[in-house]
């Protein structure tokens, strides 16, 4: 899909912010825990949750997809998954928690995803190990239950997909599991609500969580189970960000946790921009110059990696030089040398990436990965002239209808083919 973008000059509107991608592809695979209906709401209408629920079918499951409802029923399952579509998408490694707690047993191809950069699951498999299960790193991946236990699980690093497998694979086992030094992002929260309504006692303390597993989910207390996905806090700084990126933007953005956001709101606000906020919606006014900024971006609480290819481009427009180090994902720069087609003065300088203002003009990009595609999507609505951003479709795989609530804001963005 070739988009073609052309020179934007306001930004200006309400949009409403759907489910949170990342959040659904893991309660999707949670489901998988329980053999009663599984109803989730909010489930944003894109690529990636097209595709692992291809996977859940290939595997056995009943899904019903009507207006962002998901209806799952996963009565009879496979721990054999073979599909191609697991090396397409990162979220596939949640199978890997969610049928060793299922059927203890699981044989899945190499999960693949956005190749922004090089993305293992040694930590996913060190979990499995310390709990018990054997692991032979054979293609496809086997592994196996052994002397399952539960145990204490202290991670060297955050990892959101580790973090979750291990909630997973500690649900079915008796008694209780610690991670020490988990990922504590609202998506690994929001798995951790709807476990909780499958009768799994999960508590969360400062840098731990506490899983007390079951082997029989007996006490669901009632049917069907139901969950809201929360709002994507990725989507909602991606639109805060391009209004950011304008002089004297207006937009508001609803159905939005703000507490999700409040490093990238201290963000804006330390650029210029005045925010508003409501229990559910936030406003945002840009300056009419943008100030820059001195920013490291680290796991939550910090400002979010998936936003830092979409901040490189805005901070473009700032008044002078800004530097930001993103320590998640310190190679997730394939953004950085499509922006400089467009005249960007954007580098890397010892693992830091180095924004200059810069006046761009149009050409002809390709995105690269997901968050690529909305840096570039912005970039090319400042650059004089007609910009074509080849592989345009790697927005949709993470963001709903973002060419109509793009062009609602005043993006002059097209599809070309
Ligand atoms: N890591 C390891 N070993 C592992 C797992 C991770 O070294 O076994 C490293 C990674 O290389 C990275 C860091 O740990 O340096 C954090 O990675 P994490 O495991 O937290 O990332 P993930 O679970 O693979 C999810 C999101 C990403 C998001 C990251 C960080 C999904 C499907 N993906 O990935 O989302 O960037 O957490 O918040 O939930 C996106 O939406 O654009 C996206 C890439």
């Amino acid at each position: 899909m070739i988009l073609k973008v052309a020179k934007t000059t306001n930004i200006n509107g309400t949009i409403r912010i759907s489910g949170s991608k990342n959040s659904s592809l893991a309660l999707i695979c949670a489901s998988l825990l329980s053999k009663e209906e599984v109803v989730l709401n909010n489930v944003p209408d894109i690529e990636d949750i097209k595709k692992i629920i291809e996977i859940l079918r290939s595997i056995g499951s009943n899904i019903k997809y009507e207006n962002n409802t998901l209806t799952i029923q996963n009565r009879k399952i496979s721990y054999k998954v073979n599909s191609e579509l697991v090396r397409q998408i990162r979220g596939s490694s949640y199978l890997i928690g969610a049928l060793l707690a299922r059927c203890k047993k699981v044989e899945i191809s190499e999960p693949g995803g956005c190749n922004f950069c090089d993305r293992p699951i040694d930590l996913h498999l060190y979990a499995a190990n310390l709990l018990g299960y054997v692991v032979k790193n054979t293609s496809p991946l086997i592994i196996k239950k052994g002397n399952v236990t539960s145990n204490t699980i202290i991670f060297p690093k955050k990892s959101v997909g580790a973090t979750i497998n291990t909630i997973f694979m500690a649900s079915n086992i008796d008694g209780i599991t610690t991670i020490i030094n988990p990922s504590l992002e609202p998506e690994v929260l929001d798995v951790c609500k709807l476990l909780k309504k499958m009768s799994i006692e999960i508590s969360i303390e400062e840098n731990k969580i506490l899983i007390n597993g079951v082997k029989k989910l007996t006490k669901i207390i009632s049917y069907p189970i139901v969950h809201e996905v929360i709002p994507d806090r990725i989507e909602a700084g991606s639109y805060l960000l391009l209004a950011s990126s304008f002089p004297n933007s207006k937009i508001e953005i609803q159905n939005v946790n703000s507490s999700h956001l409040t490093n990238v709101l201290i963000l804006l606000k330390s650029l210029g921009a005045k925010i508003i906020k409501t229990p559910d919606s936030i406003k945002l006014e840009s300056p009419q110059t943008l100030k820059n900024t001195n920013l490291i971006i680290s796991e939550y609480p910090y400002f979010p990696t998936d936003l830092q290819q979409i901040l490189s481009s805005t901070l473009l427009f700032s008044q002078s030089k800004s530097v930001i180090e993103d320590r998640v994902f310190p190679k997730r720069l394939s953004h950085l040398n499509e922006l400089k087609k467009l005249g960007a003065k954007i580098y890397l300088e010892n693992e830091q990436i180095i924004i200059e203002p810069s006046i761009l003009s149009s050409s002809i990009v390709e995105a690269k990965d997901l968050r690529c595609a909305m840096a570039l999507v912005i970039a090319a609505a400042h650059a004089e002239g007609v910009t074509l951003i080849e592989k345009g479709e790697y927005l949709l795989r993470g963001y709903e209808n973002p060419l109509s609530k793009m062009k609602r804001l005043g993006v002059n963005v097209d599809i070309i083919y």
